[in-house]
């Protein structure tokens, strides 16, 4: 099998432990420091286990370098680890002021700083509607524009404050979610191109499974569950895939008491023909 995020390692020690001694566990993530962690985790399985650091948009090139040709299973869960939003390096919490960086790939040349100190106001505006999903998107744009005159933003704290002042109404009520969650969503989407590694992934998988080998992708925004959804739905039509999931699966009550970043996540499985 292979896990395309395998983060620390928490999902593929279940799988791999069901996989026993014949199997092969390939995990790939883009962050060394998970890849780290992942590593300590899944020493004791006595499957085989190949780590390799990579953007999953790759997953068909690194397989094909290890002559593998398919799998049984691909499992992706997207998005971050909690312990990324807080690493000081990747500069992507609004909570604790940080370099704004947001790259979880080294490889990758623009910053989350770039875009904000150089994109023009309506790019940014809509960069923030679309991958935000923001309708205060072009007040935050202008507000980001109008203080990047005085100073160039580089600190996660500093956008914090400016998206907040954008938003801040007299006596307005007190939110459960920060105001910059959705304008920080959207540069980590922009930064990391989130979308288009998910489409390289999705358009790959038909060509890496085996039959009634098994598809499992996690999403935790509409964005990505849009486009699983859009194509296996499209692949079923072609007769590539069987939809095992009608509607996706979603955490418990008791699981989201537990965990609650699961909440928004959504499972989908398809199965190749
Ligand atoms: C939600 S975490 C996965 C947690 C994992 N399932 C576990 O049980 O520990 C997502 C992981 O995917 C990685 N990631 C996100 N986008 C990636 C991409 N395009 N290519 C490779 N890894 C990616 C992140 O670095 C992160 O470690």
């Amino acid at each position: 099998m292979v896990d395309v995020t395998v983060g620390h390692g928490g999902h593929s020690f279940l799988f791999g432990n069901r996989l026993g001694a014949g199997g092969t566990l390939i995990g790939l993530d883009a962050d060394s420091k998970s890849l780290e962690r992942a590593r300590q985790r899944l020493a004791p399985l006595a499957c085989k286990v190949i780590l390799l650091q990579s953007n999953f948009s790759q997953v068909a090139e690194r397989l094909a370098e290890l002559g593998i040709k398919e799998v049984d299973f691909l499992l992706a869960d997207l998005g971050l680890c909690s312990g990324q939003i807080s690493d000081s390096e990747l500069g992507l919490s609004f909570r604790t002021d940080m370099p704004l960086d947001m790259r979880i790939d080294a490889s990758l040349e623009v910053t989350a700083a770039d875009i904000i100190n150089q994109y023009d106001e309506k790019s940014l505006a809509d960069l923030i509607f679309e991958y935000g999903q923001d309708r205060a998107s072009r007040r935050i744009a202008r507000y980001i524009v109008q203080r990047r005159e005085r100073e160039p933003i580089t600190t996660t704290g500093q956008l914090a404050a400016v998206v907040s002042s954008a938003l801040w109404t007299p006596g307005g009520k007190h939110k459960a979610r920060h105001p910059a969650t959705r304008t920080f969503q959207a540069l980590r989407i922009a930064v990391n191109r989130e979308l288009d590694n998910l489409r390289d992934l999705l358009s790959a998988a038909p060509g890496l499974l085996r039959k009634d080998g098994s598809i499992a992708i996690i999403s935790y925004h509409s964005l990505e569950d849009g486009l699983v959804k859009w194509d296996f739905k499209a692949r079923e039509h072609e007769g590539i895939y069987r939809i095992r999931t009608k509607k996706p699966i979603s955490p418990s009550r008791e699981e989201i008491a537990v965990n609650h970043r699961a909440r928004s996540a959504k499972l989908r499985i398809a199965q190749k023909t």
